[in-house]
């Protein structure tokens, strides 16, 4: 989620590598053959590697400076989209852009920073997604602690243990709502943390499934239509709760599918993925058109940066959910996800590059060459606009569509360039977006908000 009104966030400094840029080779080219002519993993190759050229090269080299890093609006989807990039490796079997991954690493205290005065949530939860999937693949143990540590921290400062609501994780420290998709994350990050963690921790599954109890009791998924609320009114008079029946955003219902595909793998009750299957079903109806997935604020053209990375994230947690079903159940999402593949491949793509492609840079143009493919908002096209968003929810979709059992055979496989080092910035480098006021504190920088100036090196 982007700031917080009328609070600046205060950006801090941090040199986190200095290798030089590689020289171009030809590894970096995405081949149908060397993913056996899979061509769902070839196209989900050169997405990524479009995505890496155009607008990082490293999406979290930026991450305590996120303006240098060229292109998401927030620090949320500088971990969401680690987990797009992982499972491309695990689906397509390759370790293409490793050191991504591997220089991804944070620990707890330096996530808490990058986002001043505190990240919400929900923001540092994709982090802890992430985090855990990474571990899950590559079996790194300091991405697992640091996923525990995030876990710990949300449910610490964030679950609501007053009784009202029977609990729930709020949006943020303000403690001002509590929104659905801060609450489906902790289920999911909880329940897929105690399964990596081998079935033990039994403090963590009693979170687990008060988080559940939560969801239960307050019906976020809708009785009637499986559709999840994004949110819930708070009762002031009986201190209850009652969703709000707000059902837009998909990727509330999407990482509820997650959590649920957890929660499944935790005690083998089929009632969990029965559930699943609602919810997948009832997402797909209501936000699809002419067979093609479509976020609700396309409809009035009016997505925000948020909003444009939420289909991605839905497919991505659809295919974990496919993971576990049979044959003809998986082959009816398959039929859809390739639909939308079509879709995007021929409507939304723009490709020869050409000036009209407009593609986005929020902070002056990228290291290398701009590299194709670019895909716009609307799968259904017509092609609009490219930005990483855009191109990170395409990646979800390719990544979600490959085929089981893709073999990667061959030296492009294991391209890895060096990552330039991340610039350092202060006010004198404009690092602040069109409107809003800068200020320097010490070595870091401060953006003030749109409605703010700074006098004397403070927002007001
Ligand atoms: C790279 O170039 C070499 C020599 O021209 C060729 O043998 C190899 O197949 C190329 N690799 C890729 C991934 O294109
Ligand atoms: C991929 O397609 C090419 C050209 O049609 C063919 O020569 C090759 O054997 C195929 N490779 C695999 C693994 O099927
Ligand atoms: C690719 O698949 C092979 C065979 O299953 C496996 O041994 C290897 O670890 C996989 N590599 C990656 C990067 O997934
Ligand atoms: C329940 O939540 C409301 C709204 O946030 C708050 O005003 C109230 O103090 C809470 N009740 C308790 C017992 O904490
Ligand atoms: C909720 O009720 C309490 C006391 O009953 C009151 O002090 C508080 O202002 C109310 N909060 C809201 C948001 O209406
Ligand atoms: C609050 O909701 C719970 C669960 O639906 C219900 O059992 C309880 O009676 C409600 N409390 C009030 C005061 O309405
Ligand atoms: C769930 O099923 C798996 C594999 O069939 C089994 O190893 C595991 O013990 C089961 N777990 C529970 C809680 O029943
Ligand atoms: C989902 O929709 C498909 C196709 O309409 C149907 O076959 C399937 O039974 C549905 N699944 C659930 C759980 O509703
Ligand atoms: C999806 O759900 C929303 C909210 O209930 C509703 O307004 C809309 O008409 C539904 N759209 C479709 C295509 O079912
Ligand atoms: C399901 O599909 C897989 C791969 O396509 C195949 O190996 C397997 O035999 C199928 N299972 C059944 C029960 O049809
Ligand atoms: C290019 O995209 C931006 C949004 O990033 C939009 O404001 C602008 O109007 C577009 N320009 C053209 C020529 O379409
Ligand atoms: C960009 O493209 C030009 C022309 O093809 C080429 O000469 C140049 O080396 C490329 N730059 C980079 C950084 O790849």
């Amino acid at each position: 989620m982007a700031s917080i009104p009328g609070l600046p966030y205060v950006i801090v400094l941090v040199f986190i590598s200095s290798t030089a840029l590689g020289k171009p080779d030809n590894t970096s080219s995405c081949t149908l053959e060397m993913f056996g002519n899979s061509s769902n993993a070839f196209w989900a190759c050169r997405t990524e590697l479009a995505l890496q050229r155009n607008w990082f090269p490293d999406p979290i080299a930026g991450l305590f400076s996120y303006q240098t890093w060229n292109g998401f609006d927030g620090f949320w989807q500088n971990g969401a989209v680690l987990e797009s990039v992982v499972n491309f490796m695990h689906y397509a079997n390759n370790t293409r852009h490793l050191s991504i991954i591997q220089n991804s690493f944070r620990y707890l205290d330096d996530l808490l920073l990058a986002y001043a005065p505190e990240p919400s949530y929900d923001d540092m939860a994709w982090f802890g997604l992430s985090y855990a999937r990474i571990y899950e693949i590559f079996g790194d143990q300091n991405f697992l602690s640091s996923a525990k540590d995030v876990f710990d921290h949300n449910w610490m400062r964030g679950w609501d243990s007053s009784g009202n609501c029977t609990g729930g994780m709020w949006f943020d420290y303000t403690k001002g709502s509590k929104q659905t998709i801060t609450n489906v994350q902790t289920l999911q990050l909880g329940a897929r943390l105690y399964r990596l963690t081998g079935f033990k921790d039994k403090d963590l599954l009693k979170k687990v499934n008060k988080q559940w109890q939560y969801i239960v009791q307050n019906q976020l998924v809708d009785p009637h239509t499986y559709l999840v609320s994004d949110g819930v009114d708070y009762n002031n008079k009986t201190k209850n709760c009652t969703a709000n029946k707000v059902f837009g955003p998909t990727y509330n219902s999407g990482v509820l599918i997650g959590g649920l595909v957890e929660l499944y793998r935790i005690n083998n009750q089929s009632s969990y993925l029965s559930l699943a299957h609602k919810l997948a079903n009832a997402t797909i109806a209501n936000s699809t058109k002419g067979g093609i997935f479509r976020e609700y604020c396309e409809d009035s053209g009016g997505c925000d940066d948020d909003a444009l990375m939420y289909k991605g994230i839905f497919v991505r947690n659809l295919r974990y959910l496919m993971e576990l079903s049979d044959n003809s159940t998986r082959a009816h999402y398959n039929l859809w996800i390739q639909n939308n593949v079509k879709a995007v491949l021929s409507r939304s793509r723009c490709e020869p590059l050409v000036e009209k492609c407009n593609i986005t840079y929020k902070d002056g143009p990228p290291v290398h060459n701009v590299t194709g493919p670019l895909f716009g908002t609307t799968w259904a096209g017509p092609y609009n606009q490219s930005a990483p968003m855009q191109e990170t929810c395409v990646l979800d979709l390719f990544t979600s569509s490959i085929p089981p059992g893709v073999r990667c055979v061959g030296q492009g496989c294991t391209y890895d360039p060096p990552n330039p080092p991340p610039i350092h910035l202060t006010c004198s480098s404009h690092p602040c977006p069109p409107g809003e006021d800068c200020c320097n504190v010490g070595k870091s920088f401060t953006c003030c908000d749109i409605t703010q100036k700074c006098k004397d090196g403070i927002c007001t």
